[in-house]
């Protein structure tokens, strides 16, 4: 019995473990104990294990299609409080040096251990706009565009990026763009 229950709390704390981490991390942890080989998992299993994340962005695409826009405003902006940002007296122009503006109120962001390049040195307006945008999130580019304006370069992993973009899912899907806990920000 006490056995039995040992091997049922440490069957579950394994399960809990490999929960933890994004559907690729499960897929190469169990392929490595049941075949002791880790792989990828095949394109169309790895975009079905995301799918669920891809509902919003169909929902805008569908939007987008009718012409209808997502727009964004930041609340700053949209409460006139141009002075928490904007300061005539410095040589930036703004209450901090320009790099650091978006930091000086959304602080300790982003955070994890692999950090996104334009992210991590507060090149966060590559992305984002300071007062409003015709996307969602402040996005300067609609989603489907924003990552490709730099990241033309060919993909080693080429059949799992073509058939996920084939099925219509955008990079955020898989990515987090700031940033996260796993390699290459895999959400
Ligand atoms: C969250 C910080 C923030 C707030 C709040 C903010 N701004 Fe700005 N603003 C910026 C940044 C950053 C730029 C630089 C944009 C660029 O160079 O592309 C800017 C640029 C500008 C410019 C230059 C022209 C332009 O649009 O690029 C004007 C004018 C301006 N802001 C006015 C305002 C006014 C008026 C308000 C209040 C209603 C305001 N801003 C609130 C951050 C802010
Ligand atoms: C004066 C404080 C302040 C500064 C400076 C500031 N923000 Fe914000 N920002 C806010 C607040 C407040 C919100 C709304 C609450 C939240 O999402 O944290 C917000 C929300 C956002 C959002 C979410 C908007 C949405 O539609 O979901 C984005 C993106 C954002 N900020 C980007 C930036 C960027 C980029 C900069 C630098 C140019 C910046 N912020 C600088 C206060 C600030
Ligand atoms: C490479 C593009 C990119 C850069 C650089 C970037 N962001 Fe974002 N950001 C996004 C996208 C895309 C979203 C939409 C939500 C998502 O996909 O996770 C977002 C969402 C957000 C949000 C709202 C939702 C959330 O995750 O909290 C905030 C706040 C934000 N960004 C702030 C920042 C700040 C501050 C910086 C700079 C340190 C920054 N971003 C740099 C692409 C970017
Ligand atoms: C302003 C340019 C720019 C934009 C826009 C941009 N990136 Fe990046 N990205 C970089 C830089 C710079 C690096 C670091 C250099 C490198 O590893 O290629 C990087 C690195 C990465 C990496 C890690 C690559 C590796 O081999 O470690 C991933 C994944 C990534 N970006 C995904 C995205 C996604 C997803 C988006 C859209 C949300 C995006 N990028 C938008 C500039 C950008
Ligand atoms: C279906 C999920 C998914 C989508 C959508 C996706 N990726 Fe990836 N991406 C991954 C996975 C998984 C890896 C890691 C593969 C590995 O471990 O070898 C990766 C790796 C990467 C890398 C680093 C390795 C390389 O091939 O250069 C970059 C950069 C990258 N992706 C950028 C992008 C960009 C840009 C987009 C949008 C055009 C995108 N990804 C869309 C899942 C995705």
């Amino acid at each position: 019995m006490k056995i039995n229950s040992l091997f049922i709390f440490l069957l579950s704390a394994g399960a809990l473990l490999i929960c933890a981490c994004d559907p690729l991390t499960v897929h190469k942890v169990t392929s490595t104990i049941f075949d002791g080989v880790p792989s990828m998992p095949p394109a169309d299993q790895y975009c079905r294990d995301y799918h669920i994340q891809a509902t919003q962005d169909e929902l805008a695409a569908a939007l987008k299609k009718k012409g209808i826009k997502q727009e964004s405003t930041h609340p700053p902006y949209a409460e006139k409080r141009c002075n928490d940002c904007h300061d005539k007296n410095t040589d930036s122009g703004f209450v901090v040096p320009a790099e650091a503006l978006c930091a000086h109120c959304h602080k300790g962001f982003p955070t994890g251990d692999f950090l996104h390049g334009p992210a991590a040195v507060g090149a966060c307006r590559k992305c984002h706009s300071p007062h409003s945008a015709d996307n969602p999130n402040l996005l300067t580019k609609p989603p489907e565009e924003l990552c490709v304006a730099c990241h033309a370069e060919p993909r080693t992993t080429v059949s799992l990026h073509s058939t996920s973009q084939a099925k219509g899912m955008v990079c955020t899907n898989c990515h987090d763009p700031h940033g996260g806990s796993n390699r290459f920000f895999l959400r």
